[in-house]
């Protein structure tokens, strides 16, 4: 399964119903979105205001990556506007056992990202936990930055980690993602890729969304 994910943080917001309309008329499968609060990351994007405007437009599901501090705060808030996969991430939880299981709760899907520096063993013990791991191929903060080619064998850690323990988790990778990388990417045995700047900043975003979806095929 090739799901690709485009990622809202470079769309434009003096316009989203029209990106929103686009990715909905395109093969991509969800709308990524990336909440930076300016204390977990050095940057800070969107919050709810923004979201329930791009819930009310998009027709496919919603992937919200929380790059903020004691997300536990705002599980039920993202809930409510509609959110279905929610992620946290492992540096920001002090108890994610039971921030994953309250997302879980919620009825929504639970997801966890590790950063750049943080290995994928110390998924060990929570990844039946989680419905989602998203591999970070950049550190977080900015769309637009240059891919950690060291993702790609984190990736395959993480899909024979998977694999063994016989879950269904899916591995999500987002940063730096493009054309050039996803076929790497999936046959790695990622399934769902984000990407920004490669969808956006593309003179066709739907050709672009196609070129990286369909690129191990
Ligand atoms: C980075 C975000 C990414 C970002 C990806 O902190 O999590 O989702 O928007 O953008 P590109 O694809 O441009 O690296
Ligand atoms: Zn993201």
């Amino acid at each position: 399964m090739n799901l690709i994910a485009p990622s809202m943080l470079s769309a434009n917001f003096g316009n989203l119903e029209a990106d929103a309309a686009m990715l909905n008329s395109s093969n991509a499968d969800w709308f990524h979105l990336d909440v930076m609060d300016g204390v977990f990351v050095p940057n800070i994007s969107f919050g709810f205001p923004v979201i329930s405007t791009i819930a009310r437009c998009a027709k496919k599901p919603l992937d919200a990556h929380l790059m903020i501090v004691d997300p536990d705060r705002y599980l039920e808030q993202f809930c409510k506007l509609g959110v279905n996969w929610l992620t946290v991430h492992y540096e920001a939880c002090t108890h994610l056992h039971r921030t994953l299981g309250q997302i879980r709760a919620l009825g929504m899907k639970s997801g966890v990202a590790i950063n750049p520096h943080t290995p994928v063993s110390v998924l060990a013990d929570i990844v039946e936990m989680a419905d989602l791991v998203l591999v970070m191929s950049v550190n977080p903060g900015f769309g637009g930055q240059r891919f950690i080619v060291r993702a790609i064998e984190k990736v395959r850690q993480l899909r024979q980690l998977i694999d063994e323990r016989g879950c269904s988790t899916l591995i999500e990778v987002d940063g730096g993602v493009d054309a050039s990388n996803a076929a790497s990417l999936y046959e790695a045995g990622a399934n769902v890729l984000v990407a920004g700047s490669a969808v956006f900043g593309a003179a066709s975003p739907l050709q672009a969304i196609d070129s990286i979806k369909y690129a191990a095929r």
